[in-house]
């Protein structure tokens, strides 16, 4: 079939108001807006200003109501506890009616901030619509991060209450997340009235502290007295959630998600980019603390009446390389969403693919990637082996929704490696010199998105309008700057090439390297520091740091780089994946004294460099460079 995607993408062009207006038909409103845009409001204006909604009523209520009662919203799929179960729309809504009791018992309201701390389990998804429901803005916290970082999200969000689970569980291991729960309330400077732990058996825990709430035995309490609570009209301007994303420094950014945009971009991009129907099966092995866990595994599934799965377990190792190929086959799976780095690794483990041909993946279609560029190898890869379409997009925690992609429901356009394909509408994407001036296509350059930014995307951060304000319009006035690097080329498709900034991608997972330079500065040992993101061939990068000691230090080097790396896993934690520090008798910098991290990490992967011109001292150079040698790198 042609693709309609041109032909869309030039109606939005013509007339974005009419057809954004056109999309949020697909939504049930309580309030119409005044405004489809309104450019007063905001740091560059807001989306259907004046209306009114429900993102939890769109997410299950209208399909109870609308012939869906008996479809399953959430099939959990646990092959890391054995675990299975599925809830239809109505044993969804009435587990998150209890919830929302629940937590108006406890007087949270609309525009409290709850905090939920959980692994993946159904729970997670209906404690989120449960905020959604009452109007209460969520924050969920990723289970690898460290009690440090819950306490920086604490305090920032001040919730009225937080939600966690007694434990997440990780491969050979139970991570006891109360205990971590309760060193980040006392670190943090804000209280929250009320811990509501749900009980896992795997790792109960104690509930002693008075604001400790069993969760469980709450639910099991509204459920039988089948509590319900109306949902709570909204602004669609009003926030639905706030998800922290690493910035530059180790201060995260609370990206900010409106209600109404949110919902009319994500109806959107399920039919016209996934290609998935209401009543079909949609799984995004992601968690989630991540944006698309957010996005796409709660509410652009959920808001389409389409079937979501939520997994807890690996690519790998839970128990082999073809799990994903069991939960594809059991559940009817049409379409998955993982990052590049779960198919490294099954394809480590599983070379020739032999156990995709266990299975039945006659219902299986497409195969969507994002979180980190997805290199040419594995896409081939996947391509030869599942024979399906495999998808390639590009997006961020601030756009909650593809910026680039290949839209599937309109009709896929042809594949290029290496491109995650061509703006989605809505996304006005150009690539712009350091000065601000358009660059010739084929030139590498400051990729970046003409304002306003479409529905969905952030309005502001949380707390920090200046910051919003800095980190994305300053640079190049106009536009959003999405701090990638990258080339679009004669057809209009982009290539995604490096961040510009300090962030690092491990695994899919986005991590500041400023963030972990800030901890191993402040071990005692330590003079100064550089943090970079070495090629790594399973996680796409892994951080390495470059320390300096103290003049007069003389324990064992290895000695203190152990301990830099437990301090990384006990302040940032264990997500951050840092296993590599390297002490070194000097940094190399330029003659202004500024740290030269590229060439480092050049060197380090082994790749060709020049010697910037600017350098201090380039003997420092073969210094680095035959530490990395001593450590097998640099080759
Ligand atoms: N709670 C506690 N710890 C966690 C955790 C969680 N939710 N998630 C990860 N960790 C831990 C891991 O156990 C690991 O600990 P270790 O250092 O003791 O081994 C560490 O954090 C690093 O995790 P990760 O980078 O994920 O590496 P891994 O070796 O455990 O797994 C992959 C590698 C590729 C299998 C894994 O990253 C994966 O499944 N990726 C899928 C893609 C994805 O989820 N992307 C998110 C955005 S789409
Ligand atoms: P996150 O906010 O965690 O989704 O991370 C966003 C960043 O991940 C982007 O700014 C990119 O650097 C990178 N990224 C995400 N998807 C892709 C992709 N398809 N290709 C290249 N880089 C990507």
């Amino acid at each position: 079939m042609a693709s309609r995607y041109h032909e869309t993408y030039e109606a939005w062009r013509r007339d974005p108001e009419a057809f954004w207006a056109e999309a949020a038909a697909e939504i049930d409103w309580v309030k119409p807006w005044d405004k489809v845009f309104d450019p007063s409001l905001g740091g560059y204006g807001r989306w259907f200003a004046g209306a009114q909604c429900n993102t939890c009523y769109n997410c299950l209520d209208r399909h109870v109501e609308r012939g869906r009662p008996g479809q399953p919203a959430i099939i959990y799929d646990s092959p890391i506890t054995g675990a299975q179960a599925s809830y239809t729309f109505e044993e969804t809504l009435e587990r998150v009616n209890a919830m929302a009791a629940i937590l108006v018992d406890h007087g949270v309201a609309r525009g409290d901030r709850v905090i939920i701390y959980m692994p993946m389990i159904p729970e997670a998804v209906m404690a989120m619509l449960a905020c959604a429901r009452i109007g209460a803005v969520h924050s969920v916290v990723f289970g690898g991060f460290a009690a440090r970082e819950l306490a920086t999200r604490i305090d920032d969000a001040t919730p009225k209450a937080i939600i966690a689970a007694s434990c997440g569980i990780e491969p050979g291991r139970v991570i006891a997340y109360k205990p971590l729960l309760d060193a980040a309330v006392e670190m943090a400077v804000h209280k929250p009235d009320a811990c509501f732990v749900l009980q896992r058996t795997q790792a109960p825990a104690e509930l002693t502290r008075p604001q400790d709430r069993d969760l469980g035995a709450l639910m099991d309490e509204a459920l039988a007295l089948g509590r319900k609570i109306e949902c709570v009209p909204v602004e669609a301007t009003d926030p639905l959630y706030i998800l922290y994303t690493s910035g530059t420094t180790g201060q995260p950014k609370g990206v900010v998600r409106d209600n109404g945009g949110h919902m009319v971009a994500l109806k959107w991009t399920m039919e016209n980019h996934y290609g998935v129907e209401p009543g079909e099966v949609f799984w995004a092995a992601s968690d989630v603390g991540w944006v698309v866990g957010h996005s796409y595994i709660v509410y652009a599934p959920l808001l389409h009446g389409a079937t979501t799965v939520v997994f807890e377990g690996k690519p790998v190792g839970t128990p082999d390389a073809g799990t994903f190929w069991r939960v594809i086959a059991e559940h009817n799976v049409v379409a998955l969403f993982t990052a590049p780095t779960a198919f490294r690794a099954i394809k480590k483990e599983d070379p020739e693919g032999k156990l995709i041909g266990d299975h039945d993946l006659a219902s299986f279609r497409t195969l969507f990637l994002a979180g980190e560029r997805a290199d040419p190898d594995t896409l081939a890869w996947a391509e030869d082996k599942l024979g399906v379409p495999v998808v390639d997009h590009w997006w961020q925690t601030e756009t909650g929704w593809p910026i680039v992609g290949n839209p599937v429901g309109l009709g896929m356009l042809p594949v290029k490696h290496g491109s995650p394909t061509v703006p989605m509408p809505g996304y006005d994407v150009q690539v712009l010199d350091d000065a601000g001036h358009p660059l010739p296509a084929g030139t590498l350059g400051n990729v970046v998105v003409k304002l306003p930014l479409p529905p969905g995307c952030l309005p502001t951060l949380w707390n920090a309008p200046e910051r919003f304000h800095a980190s994305y319009l300053e640079d190049f006035p106009g536009y959003y700057k999405t701090a990638d690097a990258g080339i679009m080329d004669e057809d209009g498709y982009l290539f995604v090439m490096a961040r510009t900034d300090d962030i690092i991608n491990v695994a899919g997972h986005r991590l500041s390297t400023g963030a972990m330079e800030e901890v191993l500065a402040s071990h005692k040992d330590v003079a100064e520091c550089a943090v970079v993101g070495i090629s790594d061939s399973l996680k796409g990068q892994a951080p390495c740091g470059f320390v300096v000691l103290k003049a007069g230090v003389n324990r064992p080097h290895s000695e203190i780089e152990k301990e830099l790396v437990a301090l990384v896993r006990e302040k940032i934690g264990p997500v951050a994946a840092f296993k590599l520090a390297i002490t070194v008798e000097r940094l190399p910098k330029t003659r202004s004294g500024k740290i030269l991290r590229a060439t480092m990490r050049q060197i380090a992967d082994g790749a060709e460099y020049r010697m910037p011109a600017t350098i201090d001292d380039p003997a420092i150079l073969e210094e680095i460079e035959s530490a990395l040698k001593d450590r097998g790198l640099a080759v």
